[in-house]
């Protein structure tokens, strides 16, 4: 059932600045219009669009995710100990990041570049501290002439309820470890950009599931990234809270599981999905006009792969308005959550495509959901 047009002006999104407690927001039982200004009116113009992105990534954090902590002090890097690859493939180096004030959080890189002149377009991945980046995935990465950085977001701030990282930095700090690990990814950024084999207009940012959620946090927040690309990244990331499957996870289990992912605030919304003044095809409209792709798998039935889908194709219709419908991906495979060498080949293609300007537009013909129905009735302004 879709709410009447009236019903939804009524859910506009609070002034600048003001933020309503749940209590007092209207439900709106299809996904909210991203086009939809603190006004209560919709914007008209794509010259609006760095406003209204501003604006939607604001609701975004005070509700869902928190803020991010602020830049603190210069990152620096300092290479610890460097290996050559096999067949003149390039070098491995274990790097030591000092971030936040005064360098006081220290976070380890694995920093692989190719062999060769350079620069090179860049896949930023937060997963490090899963160990499950192997010689395979460097040596996929860097045969395609890509350089690997993958950095350990959990000494950005532990995957628990314990504070470290930079809520020892910053006491006062009450963001979730979402907004925290993006915060990692941009930090990370700031080191590549400073290596001079890295080309800083190709830097993609990825990860796996929980490290996939703040990797699209990241890149939404963060126009230094070319390519947002989440994996199986489901609630909190490229899912969808209102439209979820029996298997698929809920916006109840994840706040009671994980709480310390999010903001305080975002437990309000418990059983009451519906009043969200956004869902996350919100979030994956604020990485827009750049580049973004989701990898998901169809046998990942806890991430909701469906939703996956009706969140893409909404912030789609951002991407069309804004001339970049080129520019939204999402690439299906077969098989369990995991992140796997299929998904780093779906993403280092999608990269190849943006980044010689050959996109391919995959039409909805490619979606492996063809009747997933269109849950929203607003449509983008003329
Ligand atoms: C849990 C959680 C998911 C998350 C996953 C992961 O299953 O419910 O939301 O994506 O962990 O990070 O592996």
């Amino acid at each position: 059932m879709l709410m009447p047009a009236l019903l939804l002006a009524c859910a506009a999104m609070a002034s600048p600045g003001e933020y309503p407690p749940v209590e007092k927001l209207h439900a709106i039982s299809e996904l909210p219009d991203p086009f939809l200004s603190s006004r209560g009116s919709r914007i008209e113009s794509r010259r609006e669009w760095p406003t209204q992105r501003k604006r939607l990534l604001d609701t975004l954090l005070h509700y869902q995710y928190g803020s991010l902590p602020p830049e603190g002090d210069r990152v620096s890097g300092r290479t610890i100990s460097r290996r050559d690859l096999p067949d003149g493939l390039g070098n491995v180096r274990d790097v030591r990041l000092r971030m936040g004030p005064k360098g006081s959080v220290e976070v380890r890189m694995l920093l692989a570049i190719p062999s060769g002149a350079g620069p090179f377009p860049v896949i930023l991945d937060g997963d490090l501290g899963w160990g499950r980046l192997g010689d395979a995935h460097i040596s996929l990465v860097l045969r395609r002439g890509y350089i690997l950085a993958a950095f350990n977001r959990e000494e950005v701030g532990a995957d628990g309820p314990e504070r470290t990282g930079v809520y020892r930095a910053w006491p006062e700090y009450d963001g979730g470890r979402l907004s925290a690990w993006a915060w990692g990814f941009h930090r990370s950024v700031d080191y590549l950009l400073t290596v001079p084999e890295v080309d800083g207009n190709r830097i993609a940012v990825t990860g796996h599931s929980r490290g996939g959620k703040c990797a699209l946090l990241a890149g939404a927040t963060d126009e230094r990234v070319a390519v947002t690309a989440p994996n199986n990244s489901g609630y909190g990331g490229a899912g969808c809270y209102r439209f979820h499957d029996d298997r698929s996870e809920t916006l109840e289990a994840i706040v009671r599981q994980f709480p310390y992912w999010f903001h305080a605030r975002f437990a309000d919304f418990a059983g009451r999905a519906d009043r969200l003044p956004f869902d996350q095809h919100t979030l994956k409209a604020c990485v827009a006009p750049r580049s973004l792709v989701s990898t998901e798998a169809l046998g990942d039935l806890w991430a909701n792969p469906r939703g996956s889908q009706i969140t893409y194709q909404a912030a789609a219709e951002v991407y069309a308005w804004l001339g970049a419908r080129d520019r939204i991906g999402i690439r299906y495979r077969p098989g369990p959550h995991e992140h796997n060498l299929s998904d780093l080949t779906a993403l280092l293609d999608f990269c190849d495509e943006q980044f010689t300007g050959r996109p391919s537009a995959d039409g909805p013909a490619a979606l492996p959901f063809p009747d997933a129905p269109r849950v929203w009735s607003w449509s983008a302004p003329k």
